[in-house]
């Protein structure tokens, strides 16, 4: 059983006037997408993140790289949203009908968020149901495909392979995406950091500046992170379970 959630919580996000959410991979792990560095589990068990969403990595091996996004895209079309991401659709739901600024950004490149109904979300590291030309950058949206390579790009001759639109390590983050979250961050009144490992940046220095603007951070994790000992509240627990009763709490 879960204790009560603080009384001081429950005030801070019924007087919130602008309310920023970060998600990782842990908010979509209910739903059965594995997170990425959970040992054992994590999607990158058996291989290096370096050697699988580098760019590098698709110069060398760009089949092995594709094949791997496809069983990943495979194992995500067939995933819905759990629990957690419902509550964060009640919550935008709740909030706007208060004339309160709601902003979800997430590391995630499932689409989950959206797929829940949530409006306002910003994906940080792309979305891996989008393909794009790693050559000249386009989104695809027809090819062909073939057993040996990933398709060509068809535009305009170009003839560069397709990659998926998700950022690599070692790319920049798409940059308008960036300065939203950011300003989100940095202006919000309440800051919730839930299910990442808070180890990639630059995503994971959002929670710190939203810190560093006086406001109050939560974090939801079963596990303790880098943020753990610095956030206002530390909620234990996984996504699923936590964010409904939070909701409850707050606004039931
Ligand atoms: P990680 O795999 O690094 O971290 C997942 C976090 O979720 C861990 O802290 C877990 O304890 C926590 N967790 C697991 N199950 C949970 C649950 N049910 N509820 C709440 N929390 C849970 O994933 P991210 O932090 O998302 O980047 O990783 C950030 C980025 O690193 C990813 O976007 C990806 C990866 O490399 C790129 O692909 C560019």
């Amino acid at each position: 059983m879960m204790k009560r959630f603080p009384e001081d919580l429950i005030k801070s996000l019924r007087n919130a006037k602008r309310v920023a959410v970060l998600t990782g991979a842990g908010a979509s792990a209910e739903s059965g997408v594995p997170t990425f560095r959970e040992a054992q589990t994590g999607l990158w068990a058996e291989y290096r993140p370096e050697d699988l969403a580098a760019p590098y990595a698709f110069e060398k091996n760009p089949w092995r790289v594709w094949e791997w996004y496809e069983w990943r895209r495979g194992l995500i079309e067939n995933v819905m949203p759990n629990k957690g991401h419902y509550a964060l659709v009640e919550m935008e739901k709740l909030l706007k009908a208060q004339s309160v600024e709601f902003t979800l950004i997430t590391q995630n490149v499932d689409g989950l968020h959206q797929k829940a109904g949530n409006q306002n979300v910003i994906e940080l590291h792309g979305n891996i149901e989008r393909t794009k030309c790693a050559k000249c950058g386009k989104v695809a949206v027809r090819w062909q495909t073939t057993e040996t390579h990933p398709p060509h790009c068809l535009q305009d001759n170009c003839g560069g392979l397709l990659r998926p639109d998700v950022v690599w390590f070692g790319e920049s983050l798409p940059l308008e995406a960036l300065h939203k979250a950011m300003a989100a961050a940095q202006r919000c009144n309440i800051f919730l950091s839930i299910g990442t490992s808070t180890l990639v940046q630059p995503a994971a220095s959002l929670p710190t500046m939203a810190l560093d603007a006086k406001a109050v951070v939560v974090e939801i994790n079963p596990n303790p992170t880098p943020i753990t000992g610095r956030v206002t509240y530390a909620l234990e627990g996984l996504s699923g379970y936590i964010l409904p009763r939070l909701v409850a709490a707050t606004w039931g």
